[in-house]
């Protein structure tokens, strides 16, 4: 099936930040999902560089229109591989090819009268570049600019929006899939329960001359909204390029929720005026927001991409945005958040356990994917394993084709909890002690291989690079390159006998900085606000600290010292922990006990000897005057692992 998917066209006054990057990211993700579902996919992006906006921008930068949207349409292009992402076109609005499309539509809607010469006086904002009604603004200006509309009264010509506007109703009533999320969708039909003003579509040229000037009076140019929503045809060849009916009935564009309203009502009315159908689905976001304040150029509180690639690493960036986002709402940006998940999610749950497994499988079973013995019976451990494998990838089937990626990645993860707990439940390294376990053990671990093969795959789209690195260091390097989503679903996909590669570590930790990014950021005006007390944390200064169950397995005192234990914990992957307990417990005492501690501290040295992580204890103060320590466990029983929050 074919599958159209686009990005809005981003304007070239500024350079790339975070919330183009998501939009990209969405999107490309989006194609490389339907890509594994056997789509034939074509990925749209790119620039949209007339208008006010754009000329002002030029003469500020003291450059020619010309010369100044080459330069930024430029970083826009370049900066797009730096975040794995593989448009198959990049468009701009200065191509040839899409200046005369915009003409001969303009002449056709001409022809059948769907355009009239008049006057108009509005509010015109120009960071949106189109006329507000009184209802959109807040304290006289505009919610998104935070500046006044201009007031401008002229001649002008007018598309005849209002014709279409009882066609549009129908329209979304009928598709309820046409508006996603449903709350976009209702906000448009509730705009639409008014009456509809025509849109005005063109400039003076005696104001504006940076435009498609309108083929049927030279003293005007095209207004950059009518010009710009164009270019999801244009790109795919219309109106007689070999792909374009294919590709057009198979249209999806992304956007966030500040170009709503050209994408839902002026589009599908341009688009019903010039025959031709509507898209299929419109999917809008959210903004990412930085202390409470939309993330904008204009407002100069950005967060670039590029910066966040270069600390932590392409597919970090990815999966951050996508998994911390709701796709629809509001996402706040900060350094602690990125950093949190970089740790725990990534280096912890997924790094480590990959490594560990293919460790496994190299020391055990030679560096071979092992065959399943025959006839062994499968445990309910299996059993479980491999229902919950199926149910996620199910899951991540369904949010990842309604746009909810943050559920799809959840189920992911929910996933790779329940193979960390597999491995200390099963505790390959015992089963290993006894030459009659051999057949269980070959069964966890051709389990564990065909386990990490399909969370390869259900990763690919999301994680580009990381799911490369992934097939190849489990043998399956080629087979991803053709991979499809059945792969996953098929139990038996990894074959027996595949040899397995090194790897390093997926996702090498990141040390707690303050603000990864701060570089970047320059700081928004905040308002004073009733602060809390001094002394409070936020929730993501909290997160940050990635606390876990762990069972100590072995504990011995640590030699010259009276202070010290060294503790071999299970949390799930095993670590070696130095701790000042041996003046209040007994090494014996601690074995078995499962305690709570700190996962991602810095290793340290003590006495010579690493020690990955702390245990927490209470401090009491005894009446005579001395203190006792004891160590925090959990109340029930919880996997060794299990994150404490
Ligand atoms: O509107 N959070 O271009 P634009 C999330 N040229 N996404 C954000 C964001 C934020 N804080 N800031 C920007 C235009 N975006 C027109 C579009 S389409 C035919 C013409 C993303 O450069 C988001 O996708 O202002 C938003 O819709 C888009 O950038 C606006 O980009
Ligand atoms: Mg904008």
């Amino acid at each position: 099936m074919p599958t159209y998917v686009t990005t809005p066209i981003y304007y070239v006054n500024a350079l790339p930040h975070l919330g183009h990057a998501y939009t990209t990211i969405v999107a490309d993700t989006y194609s490389r999902f339907r890509r594994l579902c056997g789509d034939e996919v074509r990925f749209q992006t790119g620039t949209d560089e007339h208008g006010e906006k754009i000329a002002e921008a030029a003469a500020k930068a003291g450059e020619t229109p010309r010369a100044y949207v080459d330069r930024i349409a430029a970083a826009f292009r370049e900066t797009w591989p730096h975040l794995a992402i593989r448009p198959d076109y990049i468009i701009r609005t200065t191509d040839a090819d899409h200046i005369r499309t915009v003409q001969d539509i303009l002449q056709q809607v001409y022809d059948r009268d769907d355009i009239y010469f008049s006057e108009y006086s509005g509010l015109y904002c120009k960071g949106c570049e189109r006329f507000l009604t009184e209802k959109e603004l807040v304290d006289g200006k505009c919610p998104d600019h935070l500046v006044e509309p201009k007031p401008i009264t002229e001649q002008n010509y007018f598309f005849r929006m209002s014709r279409y506007q009882d066609w549009l109703i129908d329209h979304i009533r009928a598709n309820p899939d046409f508006i996603t999320p449903e709350r976009y969708r209702n906000e448009v039909l509730s705009f639409l329960s008014e009456p509809l003003e025509d849109l005005c579509i063109s400039r003076p040229t005696s104001r504006l001359t940076w435009g498609i000037p309108l083929p049927f009076d030279a003293n005007f140019v095209t207004y950059v909204w009518f010009d710009a929503l164009i270019n999801y045809l244009t790109g795919i060849g219309y109106p007689d390029g070999p792909d374009f009916t294919r590709y057009w009935a198979a249209a999806e564009h992304v956007i966030a929720k500040d170009i709503l309203k050209p994408h839902a009502i002026y589009w599908p009315t341009m688009l019903r005026a010039m025959g031709l159908e509507p898209y299929q689905r419109l999917h809008v976001h959210g903004y990412w927001n930085v202390d409470a304040t939309k993330m904008s150029k204009s407002l100069g509180n950005v967060v670039r991409p590029r910066e966040l690639v270069e600390t932590y690493g392409v597919d970090t960036v990815r999966y951050f945005v996508l998994r911390e986002m709701s796709f629809g709402l509001d996402a706040s940006f900060s350094g602690d958040a990125i950093l949190a998940r970089h740790n725990a999610d990534l280096a912890n749950d997924l790094g480590n356990l990959f490594s560990r497994s293919l460790a496994m499988i190299d020391k055990y079973e030679g560096g071979r994917v092992p065959e399943r013995p025959s006839g062994g019976t499968l445990t309910p451990d299996d059993r479980e394993l491999m229902s919950a494998m199926s149910a996620m990838v199910a899951e991540y089937r369904e949010h990842m084709d309604g746009f909810a990626f943050h559920r799809a990645l959840q189920a992911v993860w929910e996933v790779i909890g329940l193979l960390n707990r597999y491995i200390v439940a099963n505790a390959p390294w015992e089963l290993a002690k006894h030459p009659r376990q051999a057949d269980r053990l070959r069964t966890v671990l051709a389990f564990l291989a065909e386990a990490l093969w399909k969370i390869t795959l259900v990763l690919g789209p999301v994680m580009p690079e990381t799911a490369t690195r992934m097939a190849a260091a489990l043998g399956m390097g080629e087979r991803f390159a053709a991979a499809v989503i059945d792969d996953a679903v098929i139990w038996g996909s990894i074959p027996a006998g595949t040899v397995i590669g090194k790897v390093g570590p997926l996702f090498p930790r990141v040390e707690h900085k303050t603000e990864p990014a701060a570089a970047a950021k320059q700081p928004v005006k905040q308002e004073a606000v009733a602060g809390p007390g001094e002394g409070l944390i936020g929730i993501d200064q909290f997160k940050a600290v990635d606390l876990r169950v762990a069972e100590i397995v072995a504990a011995e005192k640590v030699a010259k010292s009276d202070r010290l234990l060294k503790l071999t914990v299970q949390a799930p992957e095993e670590r070696t922990i130095v701790a000042g307990l041996a003046q209040y417990y007994n090494p014996e005492a601690l074995v078995g006990q499962k305690v709570i501690i700190v996962a991602n501290l810095k290793p340290a040295k003590l006495m010579g000897i690493p020690s990955q992580g702390m245990v927490l204890a209470a401090k009491e103060q005894l009446a005579d005057g001395t203190e006792r320590l004891v160590v925090a466990t959990v109340a029930g029983p919880a996997a060794a692992g299990s994150r404490v929050a």
